[in-house]
Formats: C-alpha cells, sequence, structure tokens
C-alpha cells in the first residue's frame, strides 16, 4: 500500500495503546494513512477506539512481542508505571531491534538520573536502548498535569496536601506528549537518528499556585496542606495505597519540592506547530472532579 505521494503506508506499533498516552496518540492518528497495530495484554478491544482490535501480547513470552512487532517501521513504546516495567520492555525493545523495526519512540521521563522509581527504571532501558543498532526518540516529559485528578477528592474534603512545600513544576498534558509522538512517528527522514526530547508545559507553578488557581475557578479557599514527608506518606498510606504507590508519590513530592522538573523546553511548539496546554487550561476541563459533593 502507498500514500498519495507514492511512499508505502507507514506501519506503526503503538504499545501502552490502552493507556493515558497511547489512546491519546490513537486519536492523534486516526486521520493520518498509517497502519496501526495497537498492543495490549487484553484481547477485548473494548478500551480502544472502535475499530482498532487489539494484538495481544504476553510479555513473558517473547514470540507474542516479536510476532506483534513483525513488520512494522516503528514502534511506539510506553508503559504504566508497574514492577516489571524495566524487563517488559526492554523484551519489546529486542523483539523490535530484532524484527528490524527501524525507528522506536519510547517515553521516558524529564530530569537527572536519579535514584528514584521510575527515573532509574527509565534510566537503564535508555542505556540499553542505546546499546541496540537501531533508531529511537526518547521522548522525555515533566509530570502529566492529570496526576492532578489524583488529587481532587483531597481538595472537595478539605485535606489536599503534601511535602511539596512552595518549589514548582512545569506540568503537562498527555495529550501534547501524544501530538509530539505523533509528529514524530510521521518523519520519514533519519529513521536511523538518536535522539531524545524534553517536553513540558508553558509554564511552572507551585501546588500553593494550583491551590490559588482552584479557589479563584471555585470560587471558595481551597488550601495545600504543607507536610513533612513522614506525615504525608503515613497520610498515604492511610487511604490504602501500597508502599509502592506511597513511595512514587513521595518521590513525585521530592521533585516537586526541589523544582527538579521547573523549567520550560520549546520543544512542544517546535515538533507540533501549536503551544503546549496549561495547567490552567486542565483545571477549567476537569474542575467539576475538584467540586465539594
Ligand atoms: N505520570 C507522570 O507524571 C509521568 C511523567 C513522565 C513520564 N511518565 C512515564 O509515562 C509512562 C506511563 O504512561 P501512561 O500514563 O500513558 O501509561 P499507563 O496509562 O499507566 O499504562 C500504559 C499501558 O501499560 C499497560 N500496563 C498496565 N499494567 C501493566 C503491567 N503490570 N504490565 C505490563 N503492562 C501494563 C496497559 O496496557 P494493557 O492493559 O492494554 O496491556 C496500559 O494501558 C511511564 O513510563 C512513566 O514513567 C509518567
Amino acid at each position: 500500500m502507498s500514500d498519495t505521494t507514492g511512499e508505502r503506508t507507514l506501519r506503526i506499533s503503538v504499545a501502552g495503546a490502552t493507556g493515558r498516552i497511547g489512546s491519546a496518540l490513537l486519536s492523534a492518528l486516526a486521520g493520518d494513512d498509517v497502519e496501526i497495530v495497537a498492543l495490549s495484554r487484553d484481547q477485548s478491544a473494548e478500551r480502544l477506539p472502535r475499530g482498532i482490535t487489539p494484538t495481544v501480547v504476553d510479555f513473558e513470552q517473547a514470540s507474542t512481542l516479536r510476532k506483534a512487532v513483525e513488520g512494522t517501521d516503528k514502534l511506539f513504546l510506553v508503559h504504566g508505571t508497574y514492577g516489571r516495567q524495566v524487563q517488559n520492555e526492554i523484551a519489546l525493545i529486542d523483539a523490535a531491534v530484532d524484527a528490524g523495526v527501524s525507528h522506536i519512540v519510547k517515553v521516558s521521563v524529564m530530569g537527572p538520573p536519579l535514584a528514584l522509581h521510575p527515573f532509574d527504571w527509565h534510566t537503564e532501558i535508555e542505556a540499553h536502548l542505546s546499546r541496540r543498532d537501531v533508531g529511537y526518540t526518547l521522548l522525555r516529559p515533566s509530570t502529566f498535569v492529570d496526576i492532578l485528578k489524583s488529587r481532587a477528592a483531597f481538595v472537595s474534603q478539605g485535606t489536599w496536601g503534601g511535602a511539596a512545600g512552595d518549589g514548582r513544576v512545569n506540568l503537562i498534558d498527555t495529550r501534547d506528549v501524544a501530538d509530539v509522538a505523533r509528529a514524530v512517528l510521521l518523519d520519514r527522514t533519519d529513521p536511523g537518528a538518536q535522539r531524545a526530547y524534553h517536553l513540558t508545559g508553558p509554564g511552572a507553578l507551585s501546588m500553593v499556585d494550583i491551590a490559588a488557581e482552584l479557589s479563584r475557578l471555585l470560587d471558595e479557599e481551597i488550601t495545600y496542606h504543607h507536610r513533612t514527608p513522614g506525615e504525608q506518606r503515613q497520610v498515604l498510606l492511610n487511604t490504602g495505597v501500597s508502599e509502592m504507590i506511597a513511595d512514587l508519590q513521595l518521590g513525585l513530592d521530592r521533585l516537586f519540592r526541589l523544582s527538579i522538573q521547573a523549567e520550560t523546553t520549546s520543544t512542544v511548539f517546535e515538533l507540533t506547530g501549536h503551544p503546549p496546554r496549561s495547567a490552567i487550561e486542565w483545571l477549567k476541563e476537569n474542575l467539576s472532579a475538584f467540586k465539594r459533593v
């Protein structure tokens, strides 16, 4: 098959297709002349857009990974934050390279290599990718703005807080990560190139700034309660989350407190032609989640 320019239609494998970025990517690619292979561990098509059936993979069975990427030009690789992320991503990278996929677009994370999950996991996967003979693009986004959704219940109960202090973070909308991924996947120049892009929203905010913005939008006083990391850990464990999730959340608070992801890059605009969506826009779109019941 070929497109209107006479070029062969790109065939793209999308791992994590049912997830946050993956599903936004499928929407972004909906009008493009591409063939999509949507990878999932789940054979039901319910979590995928209509018309797309999953290609079922089992990360413990390398042959299923190889079969899923066979004959595709590019692999988009995103994986949820779970214990076997490193092994699973590496297994899929190896399957893709062995199958002759020319370019891998991997979602990583912005920031220095830190001894903190999932930063250390991404450092390990990136290092593995760099040792394989394949073109790749690392997308290193700052923290996703929709992490605020998991704070919404606390906001509406008046108990929102944490150990982020007055540190700032430049939150990014996952739709912008997907738009960048689309641009990179559709780019046919230099498939063997190896690149890394740092992706941020349009400006950094502290949790106190976000509380002020929510107060304005909801027309009521919203407070971010400052806690020590120890106090916050206990609050999180009391909600019933696992130790790993509590530590991931505390890791985020540390990132915010130290303003590790506070810089602003122009990459989203340069690669997509549109400015990144702001955290304030996202709050407006999702305001109902923060309202008192
Ligand atoms: N959260 C942030 O603020 C942030 C910021 C920067 C970078 N990141 C990185 O972005 C990635 C997460 O992206 P996302 O939010 O789009 O992912 P996600 O929605 O959490 O998950 C993506 C897919 O992973 C699969 N998955 C779920 N559990 C799994 C498991 N135990 N084993 C194997 N696969 C599993 C699921 O697909 P199936 O069920 O269909 O198999 C899911 O749809 C992570 O690597 C994270 O480090 C996150």
